[in-house]
């Protein structure tokens, strides 16, 4: 089990930042850090965001999709509006059934991307907390099989342990490229880690093959 596993929110040089700089919180970094070396989103795209709230990743992909993209955020809270016409969010649980329709029902394409910060509540006993990470994950993964246009890349948080390889097995099944990515901005003492998959393979994965 990782030290200190359960931490409260530490002012730390990116939380700092983030109020500086006027984003909606420090998990806006890890984001930018990512796409900085990896470029899995362009301008342009359609992007869905799980996990949204309080929407600091919804900054940095508008950023980065530009006026001409379109970015629809999903949290189980609702996220203060932004003031872009292009920036859409809906209140929403991810391990509901119905999400994947509601969320096509506003994409006006399917998605380039699909990205998840999905975090449960945190237990304090780290196996309870792994697995439902992991749950959380493959529900992430199914919407992303849904939605996505073929080719298109997904980017996810987990939280290592026992059970992050057979995650990872699973996501190269569906994506060309897996890569696990430790931005800078995540605390070095955190377990959590994102799997980032580039290129989808629509024609051989089927969404109801992932268990949710
Ligand atoms: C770490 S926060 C996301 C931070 C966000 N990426 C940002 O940059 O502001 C994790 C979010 O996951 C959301 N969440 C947890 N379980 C969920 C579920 N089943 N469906 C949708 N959202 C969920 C929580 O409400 C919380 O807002």
């Amino acid at each position: 089990m990782p030290k200190r596993w359960v931490r409260g929110h530490r002012k730390d040089y990116f939380y700092l930042k983030a109020k500086e700089e006027d984003y909606r919180s420090r998990a806006f970094y890890k984001l930018l850090q990512a796409f900085q070396k990896y470029q899995f989103i362009k301008p342009r795209d359609v992007v869905v965001d799980l996990g949204a709230a309080p929407g600091g990743w919804l900054q940095a992909t508008r950023k980065i999709v530009g006026a001409k993209g379109f970015v629809l955020g999903v949290d189980l809270v609702q996220i203060e509006p932004f003031e872009y016409p292009n920036v859409f969010t809906i209140v929403g649980d991810i391990t509901e059934p119905e999400l994947v329709d509601r969320i096509k029902a506003i994409l006006p394409r399917k998605a380039d991307v699909v990205i998840s910060d999905v975090s449960p509540h945190i237990s304090g006993i780290w196996e309870v907390d792994h697995a439902r990470q992991i749950d959380l994950a493959n529900s992430s993964l199914h919407i992303a099989k849904s939605v996505l246009r073929d080719n298109g890349n997904f980017f996810v948080k987990l939280f290592q342990g026992d059970l992050f390889n057979s995650f990872l097995n699973m996501t190269k099944k569906s994506f060309t490229d897996v890569k696990v990515i430790k931005p800078q901005a995540s605390r070095k003492e955190s377990a959590e880690i994102y799997v980032l998959g580039l290129g989808f393979k629509s024609k051989n994965t089927s969404a109801s093959s992932c268990a949710i």
